[in-house]
């Protein structure tokens, strides 16, 4: 049944050059399953049209790299740095930090032509395609043994996660580690983030909908770990029913973190009172005539420009430092991208943090823009200015 619904909505990642052909809308809306609570999207966008340009890489920052080392050290729990196959490698970041860490034999797989190039510069073998049973077998061919597999929050944006498992099983070794990160679908509802709601994000894991995924296969959950990253993510790590080792995680502890509908009808209803809190403050602001932009062209900030009916005229420019998207223009909104020395050059009031699960970083790195008098209006995850 359909439990949130944000009607037509653009595509998240859809920044484009002046001139460049638009992706395209589609209808943006979750349905959870009254069997066994798993939420996921009422549409399916095409993979091609979502994944062969793809403008979002993987941000190279302080906060991610605390990240890695703490994922690195979990997983170095497991058994020796070893063979590493990647799925959904984007530009090669994590993979190259992994060699920088005692890892070898390391193969990405991912279909972002415009990403291969930077991939390639990091000298990081990448199978350029979509993971299937072709991709699977090809990365296998390549690596050998494969001692990690790592899907770093690839695991949302699968439509068919039976076949996804099965792809996995092709990869798989008696002692392979199998890492699966991704937003944790109960952060996504406790903390309101529905800018976490966009047409890549096919669905909002839990633990008990992983523990029925298993069933019939050759896997079962090692262990489950959390990390404070994008908004809060969980780390399921799988093993083969053969493995030596045992599960550091009993499943059962997880049998109740299964959705219900309440769970939904009170995202949805905190949902809508959160985009009418922040329509409403930039509604103002602009009445005053002051100067609202926003920070972090994230796909989270297309969410919320469209959910709030902002347009250039509420929100001046985006900054962001990824240079794939400096000069496009934001999803719906046609709002530019800028780079971030624009925010200390032009000294707006106000800067909306739509890359609020940085903010900590951001706020640090951009003193000025405080000091000159400018606020941060932090929508995440509940509104505040500071
Ligand atoms: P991110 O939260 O990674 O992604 P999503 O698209 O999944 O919502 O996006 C954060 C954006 O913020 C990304 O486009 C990079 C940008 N950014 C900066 O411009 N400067 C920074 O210092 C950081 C950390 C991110």
């Amino acid at each position: 049944m359909p439990v949130f619904d944000l009607g037509i909505q653009p595509l998240a990642n859809d920044f484009c050059l002046e001139g460049e052909e638009r992706q395209g809308y589609a209808p943006l809306k979750v349905m959870l399953c009254n069997d066994c609570g798993h939420a996921q999207l009422s549409v399916v966008v095409k993979p091609s049209i979502l994944y062969s340009k793809y403008r979002y890489v993987t941000s190279p920052s302080l906060t991610m790299r605390h990240h890695f080392a703490s994922l690195v050290s979990d997983m170095l729990k497991e058994g020796p740095a070893g063979s590493v196959v990647e799925i959904g490698s984007n530009d090669g970041l994590f993979l190259q930090y992994l060699s920088g860490h005692g890892f070898g034999n390391l193969v990405g797989i991912d279909p972002a032509i415009n990403l291969a190039e930077i991939a390639n510069s990091r000298q990081v073998h990448t199978v350029r395609d979509f993971f299937n049973a072709d991709s699977a077998r090809l990365a296998k061919d390549m690596v050998g043994k494969v001692d990690f597999i790592i899907a770093r929050h690839v695991f949302c944006h699968i439509d068919d996660w039976q076949a996804f498992i099965r792809n996995v099983e092709i990869l798989c070794d008696r002692d392979t580690v199998v890492c699966i990160e991704a937003p944790y679908g109960w952060d996504t509802l406790n903390r309101c983030e529905f800018d976490q709601v966009y047409h890549e994000h096919l669905s909002f894991l839990s633990v008990h909908a992983m523990s029925v995924l298993l069933k019939g296969t050759t896997l079962h959950i090692h262990n489950v770990l959390k990390y404070p990253v994008h908004g809060g993510a969980i780390l399921i790590m799988l093993r083969q029913n053969g493995s030596k080792e045992p599960p550091k995680t009993d499943a059962d502890v997880w049998k109740n973190d299964r959705f219900t509908l309440l769970n939904w009808v009170d995202f949805a209803d905190e949902a809508r009172v959160r985009i009418d809190d922040l329509r409403t403050f930039v509604n103002a602001r602009v009445e005053e005539k002051k100067i609202v932009v926003g920070y972090g062209a994230s796909a989270k900030s297309t969410v919320w420009i469209n959910a709030c009916g902002f347009t250039r005229k509420h929100i001046r420019y985006i900054c962001d430092e990824t240079p794939q998207k400096l000069s496009t223009f934001s999803p719906g909104s046609d709002i530019p991208i800028v780079q971030p020395e624009v925010l200390a050059r032009e000294r707006p009031d106000f800067a909306i943090l739509w890359a609020w699960n940085f903010a900590e970083e951001i706020i640090a790195k951009e003193k000025a823009f405080r000091q000159a008098g400018g606020e941060w209006v932090i929508p995440v995850p509940e509104l505040k200015i500071i």
